[in-house]
């Protein structure tokens, strides 16, 4: 026993190989089951993919940095249930790549954010959210407003995303283009923020 041990420790090659052993085992314990497992990667009822419009605002949220203030988790707690909604499932990100959940919660999850204010709220809140909410330390972002939407890389954007399972149609990337051109960045993040945990209310 005490040679073997010593074996190992003194051949780096076989203790590379050994680690890898364990280290692929450990991954096939924990992460193979939750990509066959039916909760985790079907949709739930009722999810659609992204509009056009909503994809192109989907990036503008990424690009921002809201996800830095702001999860897309509610955690199964009363606390947050009671204020948020229904808790997270994951058959409501099967479709989100990267998905947005955060950790980092300066301001108030966004999970359900979905129709719960009216988009000229959104509008003016995000030009001045102390137009609205004069407590709030959100910045300001009024340059969204100004940028319009070219509508380049849309369909390129729906095609990758078809190829990672989302089911967008030929006809949905064939109009991505017309449907997001010469629309405003504010207009675009708006439709998605409206879009946000509607499919499981
Ligand atoms: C520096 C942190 C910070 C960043 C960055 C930030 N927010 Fe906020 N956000 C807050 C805070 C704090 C509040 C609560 C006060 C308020 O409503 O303005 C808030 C509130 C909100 C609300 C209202 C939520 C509710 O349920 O009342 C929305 C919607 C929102 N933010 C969207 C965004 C979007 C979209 C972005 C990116 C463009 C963003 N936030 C970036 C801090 C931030």
């Amino acid at each position: 026993m005490k040679n073997m041990h010593e074996a190992v420790e003194k051949n780096a090659g076989l203790m590379a190989i050994l680690i890898l052993i364990v280290i692929s085992f450990g991954a096939m314990v924990e992460i193979l089951p939750l990509m066959y497992q039916k909760e985790t990667t079907t949709p739930v009822d009722g999810l659609k993919p992204y509009t056009a419009l909503q994809l192109e605002g989907r990036d503008i949220y990424i690009r921002e940095g809201c996800v830095g203030c702001h999860s897309q988790m509610i955690r199964p707690f009363r606390a947050e249930t009671e204020r948020y909604g229904h808790y997270s499932v994951a058959g409501e990100s099967v479709w989100e790549h990267p998905f947005l959940w955060g950790s980092k919660r300066t301001g108030p999850d966004l999970a359900r954010v979905g129709g719960r204010y009216s988009d000229e709220w959104h509008h003016m809140h995000l030009h001045n959210p102390r137009a609205v909410v004069p407590e709030s330390n959100m910045p300001a972002f009024p340059w969204l407003e100004e940028n319009t939407l070219s509508g380049e890389l849309t369909a390129k954007k729906m095609t990758i995303f078809r190829d990672f399972g989302v089911p967008y149609t030929d006809e949905d990337i064939e109009g991505a283009k017309a449907a997001v051109v010469g629309k405003t960045e504010m207009e675009a993040l708006i439709a998605y923020l409206q879009s946000l945990g509607t499919a499981l209310k």
